[in-house]
């Protein structure tokens, strides 16, 4: 099914407390990037937690597509990788549905091969830049087909030219999406690609490439921008990974437990990587009942659990700087803010313009049919909270499974019930999202 043909609208009426202890499914972007290492490694890769939504599901249909072979043992995803460079040219064009960071990273890890692939996906991915990926992977050689009016959307087949050359990149938009292009492209390309990234952005790209067998290397200069080089054409090893829960989807659960009256949640196992947790740093300033236990490392990464309970909040300014640690929470944020006292101000959104939606002016256009005070500046968005939201409104989703699942936790505080006109498109990252929240104790009727 395409998004958009046939929507599912839900309401969420005010809930009295919510109450339990719950797991998210897995990274999203942890998911995508072991299909895709695991696709091209030599030998057996199991992945266990592996996020099953929409947007994962595509890039493992994209790898099988691709020659590696993948598929279900018990609860586990096992790929055997094609090995580095050998993948196939697939027979149809690769369908990424909703998904930028499958579709950006599939780009840059096929780019240095000699055969034309077809890149298509929804509404909302074919009205996203793609320039900001292609534009490297040009000066690295790849030559780009256009089939859409608008130049570097999708739908687009991309093939390496003869000579395809390593660079090194000063990444000019702080997204990892971009970074991990330009590396897994070098991954296949002779010689040493460097990525610069000024401000740092998540890094599982980088862990993963390591835990993987690259030959890849960080240093940070004296500015404190990251130059990370990897050097191409060596070999990748299959790996057994465990995908840890997902702090963006966690981030839903935990705002609605600091704004539902008498609630207490608490989520195992989150993904607790610096680079992902703005959010949370965010909501303690705000002065959230929030605590972090059990912290420890697993598969390299960092983990533990989240407490929250009912919390009065107060608004706070967050830095632009904090902006690629919590990049898709603005619109959880906002309505966090919009039960604070005072006024919350998030500074450098640029970014939010180009997700699945206008996250920026969709977000502040929801906030006000709920009769929340705010303003939206040409990369900003200050709310002006109260203890009582009025609610009522009902939020065009716009094909964007995290303004549906941010409005609909509204409306398990406000005074009145918020609807959404679509909630099928949380397939895409959250497809246990209306159970879970369900357990917890909300009322959300699709
Ligand atoms: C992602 C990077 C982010 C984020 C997206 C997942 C990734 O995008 O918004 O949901 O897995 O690399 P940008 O890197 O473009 O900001």
């Amino acid at each position: 099914m395409t998004h958009g043909e046939t929507k599912v609208p839900a309401t969420a009426f005010p809930s009295t407390k919510l109450n339990g202890e719950v797991k998210v499914p897995g990274d999203k972007s942890i998911s995508h990037r072991s299909l895709l290492l695991g696709g091209i490694a030599s030998g057996e890769t199991r992945v266990s937690g592996l996020l099953e939504s929409e947007d994962v599901l595509n890039t493992a249909k994209a790898m099988a597509n691709l020659g590696a072979t993948v598929s279900k043992d018990g609860d586990d995803w096992l790929i055997y990788g094609t090995g580095n460079g050998a993948l196939l040219a697939p027979e149809a064009p690769l369908d990424f549905g909703n998904s930028g960071t499958g579709v950006r990273l599939a780009m840059g890890l096929i780019a240095p091969y000699d055969f034309e692939v077809k890149f298509i996906g929804d509404a909302s991915l074919s009205s996203r830049p793609m320039g900001r990926i292609l534009n490297p992977l040009r000066e690295m050689g790849l030559q780009v087909f256009q089939h859409s009016d608008t130049e570097n959307q999708l739908p687009l087949s991309i093939r390496a030219s003869r000579h395809m050359a390593p660079i090194t990149y000063h990444v000019p938009v702080p997204s990892a999406q971009v970074k991990s292009a330009v590396l897994l492209a070098g991954l296949n390309i002779p010689g040493t690609t460097t990525v610069i990234e000024p401000v740092m952005t998540r890094d599982h790209t980088e862990r993963m490439l390591a835990g993987f067998g690259a030959d890849i290397s960080i240093e940070t200069d004296a500015d404190g921008a990251r130059h990370i080089s990897v050097v191409g054409q060596g070999e990748l090893q299959g790996q057994n990974v465990t995908v840890p829960g997902d702090p963006s989807s966690a981030s839903f659960a935990v705002v609605a437990g600091l704004i539902v009256p008498n609630s207490e949640i608490s989520i195992k196992d989150i993904l607790l990587n610096p680079s992902r947790i703005g959010l949370f740093t965010s909501l303690m300033e705000m002065g959230a009942d929030l605590t972090i236990s059990n912290e420890r490392e697993s598969g390299g990464e960092l983990i533990g659990d989240i407490t929250v309970r009912t919390s009065k909040l107060k608004g706070i300014t967050v830095p632009a700087s904090r902006a690629p640690s919590m990049i898709d929470e603005y619109p959880v944020l906002a309505v966090a803010a919009s039960f604070a006292e005072g006024e919350t101000i998030m500074l450098g959104l640029d970014e939010l313009r180009v997700k699945e939606c206008d996250r920026l002016t969709v977000t502040a256009v929801g906030l006000v049919q709920n009769g929340v005070n705010c303003e939206e500046g040409e990369n900003s968005l200050t709310v002006r909270g109260s203890a009582t939201v009025k609610g009522g409104g009902t939020i065009e989703t716009h094909l964007d499974h995290r303004i549906a699942m941010s409005f609909l936790i509204m409306g398990l505080a406000a005074g009145n019930p918020v609807s959404v006109d679509d909630v099928s498109i949380i397939n895409t990252s959250f497809p246990e999202f209306l159970g879970l929240m369900s357990d917890l104790g909300a009322r959300i009727e699709a």
